[in-house]
């Protein structure tokens, strides 16, 4: 046996034996950090220990005398620091360098951990055989050591058989999502499988470390199978005065575009119940952000809220709560009322309607209706067709500009006492532009007729628009990168004018 003969001569060698095998570890520590990548280098550590406890115990064996009793143990302590630093740097350049680059992936840790662990135990049984022990008479000594290491590495053993199998059978990999029992806040995403223990980071961000063992027996709920799209379902009811094909328009419609939601798969929605007190929907739609699918639940449930709302169709509270809210005419009246003043008190901070005269103000006010939006809705999409206008009471949008082959754009953004929608309604074209809600927004919709009204009723609001519907047709046509902006002044007025023939001629004023 040549390997038992060098471990002999190191043990009974010489210092300089040691100093040469020091040298060369250091060596191989340098070339094994030059090689592995930049995040492998914590991984050095424990090849690093095990060198300074070699020298630890080469500077011991110089104040100890050579025929001291305790030199053989300094010596092995040494000789096996060495050897185990030795041998982790090689297993090192081995599995991250080589078959790590070879996978293009991190070699699985369990992988790592049992060519170590092996390793580790034949330099140890090596190191034994060289100072004269024979380790398998010092396992067999005693049929209780062996009884009690025995069952003690029984459930260690287990573990180690479950790990390898998952390794082998896949069930989940490093950065699925799983659930492995009924708990939900044991759903996590697994970020390592060692030779003892699955990682799982949960929701909360909690490290979970579940025993091999103990996944192997479970049922185990992979997310991220077959594709990494879930279904997630949203119960939700409306009252039963509303048609079911009515709700599920306006929820179908509500979920264009919402954060989270995939297209495809498209949602769906399912009348799922006549429940106590409503007709309960259930909502299905799939996303790929498992990760943040609570937010994307909810932000799916304030969607729909939003648009029920602007739909006026009522979520009904449950019946036990008696709710008695009983509305006389007249108190109906007055609260329309009030709500025509709010309205007309916005319409008065709107720039181009102060060429309007009150009692037109007025009527407008009573004419038209408020909406309610969430942020990040789409309240007019570009190339739609339109009839309403919308001013806005409280919040902001943003005006983007989808170009054809190139990413949607900001154009600009608009406050409270600002419009939009009205480049469509005017000209009877398509919309120019898609608006969204950039935060949560009160909208004053006025439609085509009330409008049609107004206008005839003052010529001076025809000038006033067309100006401003060429300044910002004009913006438009720069934003998409169609204008030098040398000639925008004539540009201006030049389609201001053209605006005017055009809406008169479309509103045939
Ligand atoms: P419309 O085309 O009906 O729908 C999209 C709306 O975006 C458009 O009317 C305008 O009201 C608005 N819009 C388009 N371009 C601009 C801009 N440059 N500045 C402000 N609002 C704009």
């Amino acid at each position: 046996m040549a390997l038992e003969k060098i471990f002999r001569d190191l043990v009974t060698g010489s210092a300089l034996l040691g100093v040469i095998g020091l040298i060369a570890a250091v060596l191989l520590l340098f070339i094994t950090r030059f090689l592995l990548p930049k995040k492998g280098e914590r991984l050095l550590r424990v090849p690093a220990f095990f060198l300074f406890v070699h020298m630890g115990a080469m500077l011991l064996r110089l104040v100890v005398p050579e025929e001291a009793s305790i030199t053989v143990a300094i010596k092995f302590v040494s000789l096996l620091a060495l050897l185990f630093a030795f041998g982790r740097l090689i297993g090192l350049l081995v599995l991250e360098v080589v078959l790590g680059r070879r996978m293009q992936r991190p070699v699985p840790a369990i992988l790592r951990d049992i060519a170590q662990g092996v390793l580790y135990l034949f330099l140890l049984l090596g190191a034994l055989r060289a100072l004269g022990f024979d380790p398998g008479s010092i396992l067999t000594t005693g049929a209780v050591v062996t009884a009690v290491i025995g069952l003690s590495l029984q459930e260690t053993l287990g573990n180690l058989v479950a790990g390898l199998s998952i390794q082998m059978q896949r069930p989940f990999d490093v950065g699925d999502w799983i659930a492995f029992d009924n708990e939900k806040r044991h759903i996590g995403r697994v970020v390592e499988i060692n030779w003892r223990a699955t990682k799982v980071v949960t929701l909360d961000d909690v490290e979970v470390i579940v025993p091999n063992g103990m996944l192997a027996k479970a049922p185990i709920v992979n997310f991220t199978k077959p594709t990494k799209s879930s279904r997630r379902s949203v119960y939700i009811s409306v009252a039963y005065e509303v048609p079911p094909r009515r709700v599920h328009e306006v929820i179908l419609d509500a979920l264009r575009d919402t954060p989270g939601v995939l297209t495809d798969p498209a949602p769906s929605v399912v009348t799922n119940n006549f429940a106590e007190s409503g007709i309960e929907y259930w909502v299905r739609f799939w996303t790929d952000q498992f990760d943040k699918r609570d937010g994307v639940d909810g932000g799916v449930r304030d969607r729909i809220y939003y648009a029920l709302h602007r739909a006026n169709f009522t979520i009904p509270f449950p019946q036990r709560t008696v709710h008695l809210h009983q509305v006389s005419d007249e108190t109906r009246a007055r609260e329309d009322a009030s709500s025509a003043l709010k309205r007309e008190s916005a319409l008065g901070n709107v720039d181009i309607l102060s060429v309007l005269d009150r009692s037109v103000l007025k009527r407008l006010a009573t004419l038209a209706t408020t909406r309610l939006f969430s942020p990040g809705e789409t309240i007019v999409r570009q190339d739609d067709d339109a009839d309403e206008l919308y001013i806005i009471e409280r919040g902001t949008v943003v005006v983007l500009l989808e170009s054809a082959g190139k990413e949607t754009s900001e154009v600009t953004r608009l406050g409270p006492g600002q419009f939009f929608g009205e480049m469509a309604l005017v000209t009877g074209e398509k919309r120019q532009a898609t608006v969204r809600a950039y935060t949560e927004c009160e909208l004053m919709v006025i439609g085509h007729e009330p409008f049609h009204d107004v206008l005839s009723a003052s010529p001076n609001l025809v000038k006033e628009l067309s100006r401003v519907l060429a300044e910002r047709q004009t913006m438009l046509d720069e934003h998409a990168e169609s204008m030098p902006m040398s000639d925008r002044e004539r540009e201006v007025n030049v389609k201001s004018l053209q605006f005017i023939d055009r809406i008169k001629h479309f509103f045939q004023l």
